[in-house]
């Protein structure tokens, strides 16, 4: 089966090719590189010692999306991980990201019906959940209270998508809410480094770690969590990409929407994260307390149950793998 892969140069997309691969899918990938390099074809064709197919295009151009249903005949199911997503940035760029991420779903959703091609699988994000009133967060919890335009377009392109299933009952749609994804492939070929100073927190400790940045400042530990730093639910992007290859299987099968958490279930707070990455790649990691960052929720974490009732997914891989890949990934390069 023939599935197109947006975005599938960048992170999470790129260990979700692995995966499609690995299964037997044929994928090509449309990305216009703006947060990612082509080189990762190689490193992913390197794993897998398969083929890719590439475009270099944006996902809101319509005639581009054409073109790659036209040459790529029967194309059955797409992954859509092309997006922004830089929460800062989309505070003070809201037009890009609204143009952008809700742009590229509804020119890929027109070019999609063109070709009837009517399964997607959507990258959502827990933020969709605001700040939970009861954890661990089910997929009933209350969504749409977002904080920043990043979040608020997760927010409508589910709402988007759930429309389109509505006027249209051969689509079908999988919207993927995805907790805190870190780590890296095990080859350590492809994984997460951006450049200049990250917002995330792995991220982060990476660079502290291995000495580009000086200290790592945690947002605050008055938090009412089990040592006061903020806790998250970490899920090695492996063990989500693998989700993904589950996603599509129900996508194909099934009509409608159909929503799942794809996290590990257990919150580890920033210390645990810090002191379980010092130990694992036996490094030192420099942190200093500093205040909460505004927009901060205390803790987050999935319930996972329904995508273990439903597809038969479940994560796999501890904190203790997400830290050692994480370093594996920057440390070979
Ligand atoms: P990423 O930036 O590494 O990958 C996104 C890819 O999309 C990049 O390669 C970028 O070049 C490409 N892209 C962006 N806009 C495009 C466009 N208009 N046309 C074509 N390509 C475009 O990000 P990621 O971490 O791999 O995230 C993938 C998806 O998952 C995103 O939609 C993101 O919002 C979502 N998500 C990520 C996280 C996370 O923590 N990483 C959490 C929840 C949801
Ligand atoms: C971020 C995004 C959110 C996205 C989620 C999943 C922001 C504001 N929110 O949330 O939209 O859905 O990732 O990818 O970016 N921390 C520090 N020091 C740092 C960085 C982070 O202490 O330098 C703490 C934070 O306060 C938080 C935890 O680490 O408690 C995780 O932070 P981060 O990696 O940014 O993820 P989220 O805040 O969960």
């Amino acid at each position: 089966m023939k599935v197109l892969v947006t975005g599938g140069t960048g992170y999470i997309g790129s260990h979700a090719c692995v995966e499609l691969l690995e299964a037997g899918y044929e994928v090509v990938i449309i990305d216009n590189l703006v947060n990612s390099k082509k080189e990762v074809c190689d490193s992913i064709e390197s794993i897998t010692g398969k083929k890719v197919v590439f475009y270099e295009n944006d996902c809101c151009d319509k005639d581009a999306l054409r073109k790659i249903f036209k040459e790529n005949e029967g194309i059955e199911a797409v992954l859509h991980f092309a997006g922004l997503k830089a929460v800062g940035e989309s505070v003070s760029k809201p037009i890009l990201y609204y143009e952008n991420n809700l742009g590229s779903t509804l020119s890929l959703i027109t070019v999609m019906k063109e070709f009837n091609c009517k399964n997607i699988v959507f990258s959502s994000s827990a933020t969709v959940y605001g700040d939970p009133t009861e954890l661990p967060i089910t997929e009933n919890a209350v969504v749409g209270g977002t904080t920043n335009p990043y979040g608020t377009s997760k927010y409508f392109i589910e709402r988007m998508l759930r429309d389109i299933c509505v006027s249209d009952p051969d689509f079908s749609v999988v919207l993927l809410r995805y907790f805190n994804p870190i780590g890296a492939h095990k080859s350590g070929l492809i994984g997460e480094n951006p450049n200049g100073i990250p917002n995330n927190l792995m991220p982060y400790i990476i660079k502290v770690a291995t000495g580009e940045l000086p200290i790592l400042s945690v947002f605050g530990n008055d938090y009412d969590t089990h040592d006061g730093t903020g806790v998250r639910d970490y899920i090695h992007v492996v063990d989500l990409a693998k989700g993904h290859i589950k996603a599509l299987e129900k996508a194909v099968k099934s009509k409608g929407t159909n929503v799942y958490n794809l996290g590990t279930g257990t919150g580890y707070s920033v210390l645990d994260l810090i002191e379980t990455f010092k130990k694992v790649n036996n490094i030192d990691v420099p942190y200093k307390i500093v205040d909460r960052r505004p927009g901060d929720i205390a803790a987050c974490y999935a319930d996972p149950t329904k995508a273990y009732k439903e597809l038969g997914w479940k994560a796999t891989l501890g904190i203790e793998d997400m830290c050692r890949d994480s370093y594996h990934y920057v440390s070979k390069k």
